[in-house]
């Protein structure tokens, strides 16, 4: 009994004694509000580093719409993680342009099984030599256009609508190409924009409309589909690098942990964004001739088989579970 008191007390005279474990701060920042297909993807990241570390690593998300900023302060070190989506990914890594292609994935099947795929994890590994870890890939959707003068049911609607893009040539092109104005700029500038009159519409997918409520500034919603927008979790390398074996270990299996929080929201706001959008009073507009779209954009998708690796486009088109 005397010598448990005696090992006890020892025991608490040298916790007392011990210097307490080192903890380091890291911030992962992105671009929407808590509730949102990136916000529960943080907050999964966030929680399991936290457990799995045993709290040595602290993550504090913050937002930032401002996608390319972001991805340079990741670059530079100012931050360690950004979740992001393409948009503005291929100024920096330019062999990513490839996913931003127009109907390119026929649905969310096909676009989470090719970045899972040997192709995805390819293009990952391209981030190192621009100065980046891409850790994994996560989602934004496939984007739809909103605009407050008219129903979009065909390419000639978007006829000499100046639209909102994300600073990406490949998007820039295709509505140029469909005879819109393309206007690209940061989200963080979107909404003045729009209620200013500088820009007519936007697009984006249904998790990002309904998060950020663009039906208080946009009337007409058509479900275009017109692109896969990914997302991508990125790291500054300086800081991926110093992590031990285990502890990269954890901030992966975190990733993970993002990844499956942000597809299943993706899949549920998919699921009830429409009936939502329409109860706060958007008119949307369910069928579009997107054959007619593909037609129109005929001349775009040449320029990018030319611009682009062509065997890897059609490996995409042509990908299957299980190949
Ligand atoms: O439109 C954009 O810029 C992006 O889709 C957004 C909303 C920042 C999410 O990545």
């Amino acid at each position: 009994m005397r010598l448990t008191r005696r090992f006890l007390a020892a025991g608490l005279a040298a916790a007392v004694a011990a210097p307490a474990a080192a903890q380091t701060n890291v911030t992962l920042t992105h671009a929407l509000p808590l509730d949102s297909h990136y916000g529960v993807g943080a907050v999964a990241f966030k929680e399991t580093v936290e457990r799995l570390t045993n709290g040595r690593y602290r993550v504090t998300i913050q937002r930032n719409d401002n996608e390319r900023e972001a991805i340079e302060a990741t670059q530079i070190g100012t931050q360690e993680f950004t979740i992001t989506s393409t948009g503005p990914v291929g100024n920096f890594i330019p062999d990513t342009l490839v996913l931003d292609i127009p109907f390119l994935f026929r649905d969310y099947a096909h676009a989470r099984g090719v970045l899972d795929s040997a192709i995805g994890q390819d293009l990952l590994a391209k981030f190192s030599a621009r100065g980046l870890v891409g850790v994994a890939w996560m989602e934004n959707g496939f984007r739809n256009v909103t605009n407050s003068r008219r129903e979009v049911a065909g390419p000639a609607d978007v006829q000499g609508l100046k639209i909102r893009t994300m600073e990406n040539p490949v998007h820039m092109r295709a509505f140029q190409t469909l005879g819109a104005l393309p206007t690209p700029m940061a989200f963080s500038e979107l909404v003045p924009a729009l209620q200013q009159g500088t820009v007519d519409g936007q697009e984006n997918p249904i998790p990002v409309i309904v998060a950020n409520n663009l039906n208080q500034v946009q009337r007409y919603l058509s479900l275009t589909r017109h692109v896969y927008s990914p997302a991508v979790l990125i790291g500054n390398p300086a800081f991926w690098n110093r992590l031990n074996a285990a502890d990269k270990a954890a901030f992966q299996e975190a990733a993970k942990a993002a990844v499956k929080a942000n597809r299943d929201r993706v899949t549920a706001d998919e699921q009830r964004g429409v009936t939502l959008l329409r109860e706060r009073g958007m008119t949307v507009r369910e069928s579009v001739d997107t054959a007619a779209f593909q037609a129109a954009l005929a001349p775009a998708f040449e320029q990018y088989r030319r611009q682009f690796d062509a065997a890897l486009i059609q490996r995409i088109i042509d990908w299957k579970p299980g190949s």
